[in-house]
């Protein structure tokens, strides 16, 4: 765990080695080779590395195309289960990154029955968003590039509205879900998430939002070894000065409140492992 510790103060993020001209040299030789044969293995059309890399690898720098390919199909068994969406829903997926949620509901296939509904994808890296326009089936799919300011990721391009899901009309979507994102959020970025979520959601919808739950990491015995958040901005606690969206973390209490404070009926924090979850109905 020193050793994770120490790694994590060189590199605060993997989206740091993504953007390495070293590593990206590298990366096409793997995209030429591995990720074709991942392609033809799994059948699912594989983003370049780089652009991977930049979302999450599962541990596996080089060769994350499995992850890529199966990590996005528990979500959907999870939101289905629990009755949040299903195959016809309108779902909103925030920090969408290339697509690894997105591509489980683009290619589930049960008999004639694929997904009807559609999902809207919302990222602040123009690259990622136009690979998903690329490779998604506009008819069900659209991904936007959204406004917002960071360290880690910064905004690469126009956004294509200031109001951040503004292409989504008031009380019209069934489920709002982030994964991975209000992870690398501050206040008020977070916030106005929060807040644009509860206008989109019909009365009645869910969002879902992964995040670092401070009180959960400790209960886990993960603070003070890989994680250390011990610099604070505001109500967020953050692991690195230099790059403060690399990780962040809130209170439980923070982080309901806030959700309360916009106006959803419900909100509690749920699924304590890695990353918790706040789960709230409008
Ligand atoms: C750790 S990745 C997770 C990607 C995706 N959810 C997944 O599970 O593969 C975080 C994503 O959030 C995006 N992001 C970071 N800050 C953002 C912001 N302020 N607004 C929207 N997206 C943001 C990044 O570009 C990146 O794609």
């Amino acid at each position: 765990m020193a050793v994770e510790s120490l790694v994590r103060k060189l590199i605060p993020s993997t989206v740091l080695v993504a953007r390495n001209p070293l590593f990206c040299a590298a990366s096409c030789v793997v995209d030429a080779t591995y990720g074709r044969y991942a392609e033809w293995r799994t059948g699912v059309k594989m983003p370049p590395l780089r652009y991977i890399v930049r979302t999450g690898v599962g541990n596996n720098i080089l060769f994350p195309h499995l992850y890529y390919a199966t990590a996005g199909h528990k979500v959907w068994q999870y939101f289905f289960s629990e009755g949040l969406a299903n195959l016809e829903s309108n779902i909103v997926d925030i920090g969408c990154g290339c697509g690894k949620s997105g591509a489980a509901l683009r290619d589930f296939r049960y008999a004639d029955v694929e997904f009807s509904g559609h999902y809207y994808g919302f990222d602040i890296d123009t690259a990622l968003v136009d690979w998903c326009n690329g490779h998604f089936p506009p008819d069900h799919f659209t991904f936007s590039l959204v406004n917002g300011k960071s360290s880690l990721y910064p905004a690469s391009g126009k956004p294509q509205a200031e109001k951040s899901l503004a292409v989504c009309q008031d009380n019209s979507i069934d489920l709002v879900f982030s994964q991975s994102l209000f992870s690398h959020l501050l206040e008020e970025d977070l916030e106005n998430y929060v807040r644009e979520s509860f206008r989109v959601l019909k009365p009645g919808g869910a969002m879902c939002m992964t995040f670092f739950c401070l009180e959960d990491l400790e209960t886990l015995g993960l603070l003070g070894q890989r994680w250390s958040f011990a610099h604070k901005i505001g109500r967020a606690y953050v692991e690195n000065e230099a790059f403060p969206e690399a990780a962040v973390a809130y209170e439980r209490d923070v982080i309901v409140g806030l959700a309360q404070a916009v106006g959803f009926s419900s909100s509690k924090v749920i699924l304590p492992t890695y990353q918790s979850s706040l789960l709230c109905k409008k």
